[in-house]
């Protein structure tokens, strides 16, 4: 697809892979609304360029995911790339006190505002000449991390909802793409020691991916992660959850 003219909405926009790919996509030509709860953030996003504006929104709240529908059904601009961005993972025992509350609103954040908001957007998504959405998994689909349950549990669901979305719409012209990150340096993974890789690496091989039609794009180490997950998958369990088990439990 062509990105230059389009008319993009990224969620978790203004920091961290949602910047870069606000960066990325602004760079390229489009317009880009950015969704997040954060006000400061929002603003300092938005002086990046004119092609840039903002939506205060917090996704695990459904009455705000609604407004936002409303504010793209509405608001006169077309719809041409969603980007599902924003996410949490959270580092959490199952026996912690607070873990159900843990959960929810992980779930509501990693899995039901993406599908909510690609659900609802779809009918004006396909109304467009050219259109994508953009679903943000991670190479985590193909081996759980153990000690992010909720998160793991979110992502696969998001995983399989991409591909079930991709079936319904496979004779329209919406090119339904999902995205799956390796261990990346952004605020996500602060205690995380591993290698990563750099945010903007990430937004260079979505925009790269959208331009020339690819279902997948999976940037640095999950290839490695997708061959041995075919090869060894319980080896690769296994190695994956040795790794993070350096990471604290909150
Ligand atoms: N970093 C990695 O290693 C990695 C690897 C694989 C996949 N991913 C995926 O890539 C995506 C971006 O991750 P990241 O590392 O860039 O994360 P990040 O730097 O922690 O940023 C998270 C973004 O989500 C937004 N957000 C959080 N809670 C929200 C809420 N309740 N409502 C609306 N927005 C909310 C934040 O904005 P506000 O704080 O302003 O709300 C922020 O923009 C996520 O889906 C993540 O799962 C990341």
């Amino acid at each position: 697809m062509e990105i230059e003219g389009k008319h993009a909405l990224v969620t978790g926009g203004a920091v961290g892979i949602g910047l870069e790919i606000t960066r990325a996509l602004s760079a390229a030509g489009a317009s880009v609304l950015v969704v997040g709860r954060d006000q400061a953030r929002m603003e300092s996003v938005a002086r990046l360029t004119p092609r840039v504006t903002t939506f205060v929104a917090d996704l695990t709240v459904a009455g705000d995911r609604e407004r936002l529908i409303e504010h793209v059904s509405t608001g006169g601009t077309p719809l041409d790339i969603l980007v599902n961005n924003a996410g949490t993972m959270q580092y959490f025992a199952l026996t912690a006190p607070d873990a159900q509350n843990r959960i929810d609103r992980e779930l509501a954040l990693d899995l039901q505002a993406p599908i909510h908001l690609a659900t609802a957007l779809l009918p004006r998504l396909l109304e467009r000449p050219e259109a994508a959405i953009v679903n943000v998994t991670t190479g985590l689909v193909y081996a759980p991390f153990g000690n992010t349950p909720a998160y793991s549990a979110a992502k696969a669901g998001l995983h399989a909802f991409t591909r079930s979305l991709r079936w319904q719409t496979r004779l329209s012209r919406l090119k339904v793409l999902e995205l799956l990150p390796p261990t990346v340096a952004t605020e996500m993974t602060a205690r995380y020691d591993g290698p990563k890789i750099k945010p903007a690496k990430v937004a260079a091989d979505l925009v790269e991916g959208l331009r020339t039609g690819r279902d997948v794009v999976r940037p640095g180490q999950t290839k490695a992660l997708y061959v041995m997950a075919r090869l060894a998958p319980g080896f690769l369990f296994n190695i994956i959850n040795n790794a993070a088990d350096r990471t604290p439990l909150d």
